[in-house]
């Protein structure tokens, strides 16, 4: 009965193909980023977070992400979001939206509970989130979004007053969202995980739970608007 009726279920992935090829995808993904601009390129800085995000769409067994503390490779884990960290400009959001326009290409399957889903993901700056708490006094569009791509963790207001509610938003959202096992989380922000900055924001709970929600990565390299 429990499963029946999808209660404790949590995520359901699909592999789509078996015979996809890494080297063709890829050229995909660079086509689309230079559709929208002609010096996106996929190089070392990058290739790890493009590489892997691709296999995890595919849901291929061999992906990898980083640890958050070691920085050393581990398996990666389809049950989970993906937390994409680095300095600004270093291609963080638009790594979450070529990724996002690829996954569109392609209508992953996903389970949720039971129900059907496509990998998609809806993408909001974490101040965004803020500034909607503020006009309405709730969050909730965002707790129930089923993934959900929050940019920018970290710059945003952390107190905010909405109707006399003071709250620190974000930790409250991602405290829930951590809670819930049939939701995805993707994160960018130039907070790396494990960073002191973190913790002070939200908290070690919050922490712990997005170790838990998130596969772990660093884009490093400069500004890539100043080059
Ligand atoms: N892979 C890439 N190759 C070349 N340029 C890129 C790439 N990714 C992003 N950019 C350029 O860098 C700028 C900053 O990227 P963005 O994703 O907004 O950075 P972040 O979110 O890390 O601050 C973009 O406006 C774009 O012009
Ligand atoms: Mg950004």
């Amino acid at each position: 009965m429990v499963k029946e009726r999808g209660l404790f279920q949590g995520i359901t992935r699909f592999k789509n193909r078996d015979d996809y090829d890494l080297k063709e995808s890829l050229q995909l993904v660079e086509a689309i980023g230079k559709k929208r601009n002609p010096k996106f390129v996929i190089d070392d800085e990058n290739r790890f977070v493009y590489e892997n995000i691709v296999k995890w769409l595919h849901c291929d067994m061999t992906m990898k992400a980083i640890h958050p503390e070691t920085k050393h490779e581990v398996s990666g884990d389809m049950k989970k979001g993906i937390y994409i960290a680095g300095n600004t400009g270093s291609g963080k959001s638009w790594c979450m939206e070529v990724m996002l326009a690829y996954a569109c290409l392609f209508n992953f399957k996903i389970k949720f509970g039971i129900e059907d889903a496509r990998i998609w993901w809806r993408i909001v700056r974490a101040d965004e989130i803020v500034a909607r708490f503020i006009e309405t006094t709730s969050i909730d569009e965002y707790k129930k979004t089923k993934i959900l791509c929050i940019q920018d963790l970290g710059s945003e207001p952390l107190e905010a007053v909405s109707m006399g509610n003071r709250m620190n938003v974000l930790r409250t959202l991602l405290e829930y969202r951590g809670d819930q096992s049939d939701n995805l989380t993707m994160i960018t922000s130039n907070i790396p995980i494990c960073h002191k900055s973190l913790t002070e924001n939200y908290d070690d709970r919050v922490k712990s739970r997005l170790v838990e929600m998130c596969n772990y990565f660093e884009i490093k390299g400069k500004d890539r608007r100043k080059l």
